[in-house]
């Protein structure tokens, strides 16, 4: 038996040999994969990889047709799993959520009970979206670089990619911890919105990606990077003795050439952030700080809204570098 209806909307990206599509379509409950949850869908978001599963030649999508959306937030209206009642607000990511198994952008999804995050009280559906993989991945940086003893009185901490995901919720989130946070950016034009989520100066993309010495001046007591090609060699050659960077992405490149100096005459550490493979209870526990100590400032208030039928723009404007902040998926109240 299913509580899921025979039929519902989902957007659907299809790849043969020579021909690519994407669009809303109608879909069949019986080619969704088996699993002890289902949940109705109301919120999902638009993350770089989900734009890059939705291009023919984006390399990510694992399956074909795919529902693409890496997460997905909403209410369960089956359980297998005493632990998840029906009837409670849930988030799903990572794992193969929208890569080889059918993702968020659906109105109802059947998941593996061991991919179900609870929400938190006071974490609506729409405010798990707002911060999204992208955020949870913030969330995962400061975490890490606080579990290797970063603390707000070591000095400035540099974040890269700040008008996007990853990057604007690990700002505010060290900005609200005490930190002194630098964003660096390559839109002049967001300098007021990132000063408003609590940066303390602004970096050009220019300054981030120039040619540098295998060593500069030591500035950054920390940092969080999400960009990846031209920036992470930069940032690793001007972290300060002992300093770190959590690295999770490739926006703007994913060779990385940098010397050994900044490890070997500095101590410096590169901490590889997945957010992909993280074990359910620690995710789980994550969601818990999210929603609590780490929880971002200003929450959702900034996030773009669109639907499955606009969201389009969405998906192509994140592989181009437009981001302004979160895009978030309205699918159902
Ligand atoms: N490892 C993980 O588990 C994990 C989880 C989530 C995301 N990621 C990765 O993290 C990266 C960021 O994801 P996101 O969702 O935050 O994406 P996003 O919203 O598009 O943010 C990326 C930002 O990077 C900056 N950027 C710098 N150079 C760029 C370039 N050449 N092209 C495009 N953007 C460039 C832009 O910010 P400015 O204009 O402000 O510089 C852009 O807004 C992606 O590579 C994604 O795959 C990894």
């Amino acid at each position: 038996m299913t509580a899921i209806p025979a039929t519902f909307r989902a957007y659907v990206a299809a790849k043969g040999e020579s021909s690519f599509e994407r669009g809303v379509r109608t879909f069949a409950e019986v080619d969704l994969p088996p699993g002890e949850v289902e949940v109705r869908v109301t919120w999902s978001s638009v993350n770089y990889k989900d734009g890059l599963a939705t291009r023919a030649d984006g390399k990510v999508a694992r399956i074909s047709p795919l529902i693409p959306g890496i997460d997905l937030a909403g209410e369960v209206i089956a359980s297998g799993d005493p632990e998840i009642a029906v009837g409670s607000a849930v988030l799903s990511h990572g794992y193969d959520l929208g890569v080889s198994r059918h993702g968020g952008y659906a109105e109802y999804q059947r998941l593996p009970a061991g991919w179900v995050v609870p929400l938190a009280p006071g974490l609506s559906p729409r405010d798990a979206m707002a911060i999204g993989t992208a955020g949870f991945t913030a969330a995962m940086s400061v975490v890490a670089l606080e579990e290797r003893g970063l603390e707000p009185a070591d000095g400035p901490v540099l974040v890269t990619g700040a008008s996007g995901g990853v990057g604007g919720t690990a700002l505010a989130i060290l900005a609200d911890r005490g930190y002194e946070v630098w964003a660096a950016t390559g839109k002049a034009d967001e300098a007021a919105r990132l000063v408003a989520l609590g940066a303390a100066g602004i970096l050009t993309r220019d300054e981030v990606t120039a040619e540098g010495r295998a060593l500069d001046s030591e500035r950054w007591a920390g940092a969080v990077d999400a960009v990846g090609g031209a920036t992470l060699p930069y940032v690793l050659r001007t972290l300060r003795t002992g300093g770190a960077v959590a690295a999770s992405g490739n926006a703007g490149g994913a060779k990385l050439e940098t010397t050994v100096f900044p490890f070997i005459l500095r101590g410096v550490a590169l901490l590889g952030m997945d957010s992909v493979n993280m074990a359910i209870g620690r995710r789980r526990g994550l969601w818990d700080r999210i929603a609590t100590d780490l929880r971002p400032r200003e929450t959702g208030l900034h996030a773009t809204e669109v639907t499955l039928e606009t969201l389009e723009e969405a998906l192509d404007g994140i592989v181009a570098g437009a981001a302004r902040g979160r895009w978030i998926v309205r699918i159902a109240e």
